[in-house]
């Protein structure tokens, strides 16, 4: 069912110093960031090789992320995206082997444009996962 990770997601509290470690201090090639208010996010992507990291900063009071960095001042990663064939046959298999699926399990249009699910953290071994329907 899993394809391959689209991207690694990392909550930051600070975007621009986050964005100047990773273009600065590693070396690695960064968007400029990009603001999602649907989404309650900005977020720059880390380009690499194989796969992105995601530097999400929250937007806005109704942030997803804000209570997480509210536990993680620091920032840390948040979740791990997998990319899916199906992501309405994947839902539906998860849903069928007690796995939770968050948002009462319509697939919304994510930050790239393609339909997200995410699934219960407590389900997988405490990791936000979401799918990706490419
Ligand atoms: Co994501």
């Amino acid at each position: 069912m899993l394809g391959r990770v689209n991207h690694v997601a990392i909550a930051v509290p600070d975007l621009e110093a986050a964005t100047a470690s990773y273009r600065d201090t590693l070396g690695a090639t960064v968007s400029a960031p990009q603001s999602l208010p649907e989404h309650g996010v900005t977020v720059v992507f880390v380009e690499l090789p194989n796969t992105k990291i995601e530097l999400l900063e929250p937007l806005g009071a109704e942030s997803p992320i804000a209570a997480f960095l509210a536990k993680n001042p620091a920032g840390g990663m948040h979740h791990i995206c997998y990319e899916v064939d199906d992501i309405l046959g994947a839902r539906d298999r998860l849903t069928e082997s007690g796995a939770r699926v968050l948002g009462g399990g319509e697939p919304k249009i994510g930050a790239h444009g393609k339909p997200v699910l995410f699934l219960h953290p407590k389900d997988f071994n405490g990791t936000l996962i979401e799918l990706e329907q490419l």
